[in-house]
């Protein structure tokens, strides 16, 4: 199987653009997710992000996670447990409206960096997109606009911060059971120490390799629905690990605004698939989000199925 793809940014500009995109193109039809190294956030600037993270979760969060969590998950355990994740977590919006100021226990410091990485990564999602746009031939802007509500109010854009702890008995638990991602495309800082994250891909479990200060890109289910399956939102997981001080992930989420319509660009649509009836659904995203809250460890391809049914016989709501 060839190597997991690690895609350096910082070439793009120079006289190896094309090879660049060609990888890029490769990664997001055969993989559904890539690394990437020379992206723009410095060295440093992570390494803060990183401890700062590492120190919020000791200080605010670990006892909560050891009296919520372990505790009742490991408590005369038996069996495998499928109904609960062994991680640690807490949700930052950013777009539309930021909740950076209402969240509880951050330091000054941790915020103001939350913040600035935030924007950072704003920048590279809609960068990539727009490389998306041109190895997929839409026009430049094409995917941010697809992401924009009828009444604008752009793109939704989080980041959920996870801990995952060492685990005692993860034959027993996963960090994060297997699922594919809702929205559009992820942008996952990890851990560069710790591994655990798997995606699956020809049948086979691969381990995503941490890699230090890189940023690990993947397609969620709305970008699948919009290339109409050119590039595919793949099943990842996270297996609990128990040994080491834990791993840190911080998955940031640009996803489309809740009211945006998401259908498949008509360019993508062959009229060979039209006639037979094998085109994505079109749909508002926050009722796919409704659905996906409720089935999000289950297979995606239903989901989609479900959509195109209510699609085609809307339920009367008068
Ligand atoms: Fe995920």
């Amino acid at each position: 199987m060839a190597d997991f793809p690690v895609i350096d940014l910082g070439k793009l500009n120079g006289p190896e653009r094309a090879t660049i995109m060609a990888q890029i193109e490769d990664a997001c039809a055969n993989w559904g997710f890539f690394e990437l190294v020379n992206h723009g956030l410095s060295p440093e600037f992570l390494d803060t992000v990183e401890r700062l993270t590492k120190e919020h979760y000791k200080e605010c969060m670990e006892q909560k996670f050891k009296e919520q969590v372990a505790s009742k998950v490991l408590e005369g355990a038996q069996a495998e447990n499928t109904e609960t994740d062994w991680e640690s977590t807490f949700f930052l919006r950013h777009l539309p409206q930021s909740n950076i100021y209402e969240v509880p226990d951050l330091k000054d410091e941790y915020r103001k960096v939350m913040k600035e990485f935030a924007s950072k990564l704003e920048k590279l999602a809609e960068e990539l997109l727009d490389l998306l746009c041109e190895n997929l031939g839409l026009e430049k802007g094409y995917l941010k606009k697809a992401f924009y509500g009828p009444v604008a109010k752009g793109p939704t854009f989080g980041t959920k911060v996870s801990n995952y702890p060492p685990c005692p008995k993860p034959e027993l638990i996963k960090g994060l059971r297997a699922h594919t991602d809702a929205g559009g495309i992820i942008l996952l800082f990890q851990d560069d120490k710790v591994s655990g994250l798997q995606l699956l891909k020809d049948d086979k479990w691969v381990d995503v390799p941490p890699l230090r200060h890189s940023i690990v890109i993947n397609i969620g289910d709305q970008l699948e629905v919009i290339t109409n399956g050119k590039y595919k939102s793949v099943l990842h997981r996270v297996n609990a690990q128990t040994d080491g001080n834990g791993r840190m992930s911080l998955a940031s989420f640009y996803n489309p605004g809740s009211d945006a319509v998401i259908y498949p660009a008509p360019e993508l649509v062959e009229k060979e698939a039209e006639e037979k009836n094998q085109v994505y659904p079109k749909f508002v995203f926050e009722d796919y989000m409704k659905l996906y809250s409720t089935v999000k460890f289950q297979a995606k391809e239903p989901r989609f199925e479900a959509m195109k049914a209510a699609a085609v016989a809307p339920i009367a709501t008068t």
